[in-house]
Order: C-alpha cells, then sequence, then structure tokens
C-alpha cells in the first residue's frame, strides 16, 4: 500500500457517514476495472456505455461520488477529495481518446470498403462549349464553303494603310479620327482594327502577282473588330464581323446578289427573300444595304424588324477600283464583290436577345440557352 493509498484510507475511515463512505470506495476501487474494460471497448457504442457507467450525468459512479464528498472531513479534503475529481478527470480524458481513436479508423475503413462501388459510372467532368457568337461564324463558313470560298485571317492590330489607305478611305473621313478608332499610343501608325475590311488589303496583296493561276479569289474573314463606342445594349467597343469577297472576270451586282441570296436562304430559310438599297462605302461602288425579309414573323411584321418585314443584315457592293489597284490588280482586267456583316446582329437577331452585352458576359445559363444559334 502506498503513501498516497494509505492517505486515501485514512480519509474514508475518517467520514462519519457510511453511506457516502461506501460511494468513494467503490470509485477507488474501479480504477482497475476501468482500465480494462476500456481496453475491450471496440466501438463508440461501447465507448458510451463505459461513458454510462463511469463519468455519466446520472447512476454512473462519478455522480455518484462526488455529492458524497461532502462527507469528507476538512483535514481530508486535500487528499482524498482531490483524488476522487482526478479520477473522475482521467475517466473523461481516456474516454474521449478512445473515441476519437476509433472514430479515425471507421472513416478509414468505410473510404476503402464501402464507399467505394466499381460499378459507379465515374463522374462527368463538364465539358466546354464554343461561344456561340463563334458557332454562328462558323456556319456561315460552312455555308460558303461549297461555293469555293476559304477562310482568310488577319491581325487585330492593324495598320492605317490596311484599315484606311488601302480601301480608299479619304484622309479626313471621320472613322480616321481618334475619337472613333483605337490607336496604340506608342505606334499611333498601329490601330485595332475597326471592321474586317483590311483582310481584303492584305490577302488582294498578297495574291496579286499569281491571281491569273488562281482564277481569281474567293473567301470569308471573320473575325474581332474594335470601335470606340459606348457599351449600351446595342453597342459594344469590341464585336465581330464576317467579310466576305470574290474576286474573277465580269463579276457584276448579279452575282453578288445571287450569291446573297443563296446563303441569306441557308442561314434563315428557303423562303427568305433579300432587297438591295443603295448606300455608300468607301471601298465599293456601287454599294448597298442588304435587307432580309424578316425570319421571325415571315416579314408580317413584328418587334425584331420594327413592324416592317425587313431587316438590315449587311453592307456590301463592287470592289471600287482603287482597293484592286492599291493591292496591285489590273481594275481592267479582274472586277469583284465584298460585303461585311456584323455577326452580333445577326445573333441578336436569331436568338431575339434584346441586350448585346450578354454574349460577353459568360453567364451559363445564357451561353446554354443559345445552344439553338446552330
Ligand atoms: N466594312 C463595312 C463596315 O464595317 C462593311 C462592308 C464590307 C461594306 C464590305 C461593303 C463591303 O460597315
Amino acid at each position: 500500500m502506498s503513501g498516497n493509498d494509505q492517505d486515501l484510507l485514512a480519509g474514508l475511515e475518517a467520514m462519519a457517514d457510511a453511506t457516502l463512505r461506501k460511494r468513494l470506495e467503490l470509485m477507488l476501487a474501479a480504477r482497475g476495472a476501468f482500465d480494462q474494460e476500456l481496453t475491450a471497448c471496440e466501438t463508440l457504442d461501447d465507448c458510451q456505455r463505459l461513458k454510462g457507467k463511469y463519468v455519466g450525468r446520472d447512476g454512473s459512479l462519478a455522480s455518484e461520488a462526488m455529492p458524497a464528498m461532502r462527507g469528507i472531513p476538512v483535514a481530508h479534503k486535500q487528499t482524498l477529495g482531490a483524488e476522487i475529481n482526478s479520477i473522475k478527470k482521467t475517466w473523461e480524458e481516456k474516454i474521449k481518446a478512445r473515441q476519437i481513436e476509433l472514430e479515425a479508423a471507421r472513416k478509414k475503413h468505410t473510404s476503402l470498403t464501402d464507399q467505394w462501388d466499381p460499378t459507379l459510372t465515374p463522374p462527368v467532368p463538364a465539358r466546354g462549349a464554343l461561344h456561340p457568337l463563334n458557332r454562328l461564324m462558323d456556319r456561315l463558313v460552312e455555308v460558303f464553303r461549297p461555293l469555293g470560298f476559304h477562310v482568310e485571317e488577319g491581325p487585330e492590330v492593324e495598320t492605317e494603310a490596311h484599315n484606311f489607305d488601302g480601301l480608299n478611305i479619304p484622309e479626313d473621313h471621320s472613322a480616321r479620327a481618334s475619337s472613333d478608332t483605337f490607336y496604340l499610343a506608342a505606334h499611333p501608325e498601329l490601330l485595332l482594327r475597326t471592321h474586317t475590311s483590311p483582310v481584303q488589303v492584305s490577302t488582294l496583296r498578297r495574291v496579286a502577282h499569281d491571281l491569273a493561276a488562281r482564277g481569281g479569289i474567293r473567301f470569308l474573314a471573320p473575325g474581332r473588330v474594335y470601335r470606340k463606342d459606348e457599351i449600351d445594349p446595342t453597342h459594344s467597343p469590341m464585336f465581330h464581323q464576317v467579310e466576305g469577297m470574290l474576286v474573277g472576270h465580269g463579276i457584276g451586282m448579279q452575282h453578288l446578289k445571287g450569291t446573297l441570296e443563296y446563303a441569306l436562304r441557308a442561314l434563315f430559310g428557303p423562303h427568305t427573300e433579300i432587297r438591295l438599297r443603295p448606300s455608300y462605302f468607301p471601298f465599293v461602288e456601287p454599294g448597298c444595304e442588304v435587307d432580309v425579309s424578316c425570319p421571325l414573323c415571315a416579314a408580317k411584321g413584328c418587334r425584331v424588324c420594327k413592324g416592317s418585314g425587313w431587316v438590315e443584315i449587311l453592307g456590301a457592293g463592287l470592289i471600287h477600283p482603287n482597293v484592286l489597284k492599291y493591292a496591285g490588280i489590273d481594275p481592267g482586267e479582274w472586277s469583284g464583290w465584298a460585303f461585311g456583316m456584323g455577326v452580333e446582329r445577326m445573333a441578336m437577331m436569331l436568338s431575339q436577345t434584346p441586350d448585346l452585352r450578354l454574349f460577353f458576359e459568360n453567364d451559363q445559363r445564357f451561353l446554354k440557352a443559345m445552344g439553338g444559334l446552330d
């Protein structure tokens, strides 16, 4: 018997109330049994039962012994009282530690066996998709491809020469003003192209020397363009155009009209009518704006066509002789047509989207709803 146990015994003996003493004796005697039972705990339920027996709020050894401490004479409170308290604390801590241990083991076990079902379909990662504007441009390219048109590309940062000079746009034209066009601060002769028409200039210059061997040229040039516009429901400083151009022998307005009729019917439906209205662009002569019969109301008149039955869709015309000359092509021998259409405008009409900004906000709900554009 250790010195400490002797102290405890002396304390117990000094207690006047036998019932209270009995409760403390039981608690002291249970120390060995507790340790054995704890090691035998295999589950969290076992731990719960052990807790109920030794330290629980009601009817446990500790809950009985605590109030019994009032029977300990003052002289023995230091030893006996402190010992009872410390036993309770030890039991609580040991149960807690065992619970944590069992919980960790359970998690490890479950993740390796019960949670793994090899028959389940693996999670399918979300797939990306082309932007609706890109799909619409692709569709235009596919409409023209069977007619022998390929795709030409040009840089978005262009020279004044390609964007204006080569297109017969005079020095004093308002589009050249820095209030309309983004010029590069460090290179004032460079700008963000304001239309896809500079691709006419770069492509014609590139092929001029062997145009005859090629038998002329026909291409589309889809891409981004930039203008100093405030952003609002129908304007954006960046938008998309698709340029179309054909150069050959004896090309006239009839070829332009026939080709556009074919293409616009393929896009908007076989009953689509087109209408050419005279208009002015420095790089075509004659120039026109082209309308299609409103595909949404079959030309009866609706909100999209503002009741007129027609929707303006693109600008076009016969290539101005100066454009051919600038590129090194003889306008006496060659002629052709060109057009330029706004992609957002067409997409908005087809999808009846009232606000252009929706195309640039990358809201998945909008982009998914645009699935019908192609
Ligand atoms: N480049 C013109 C524009 O941006 C469109 C156009 C292209 C008109 C080709 C005629 C011929 O408005």
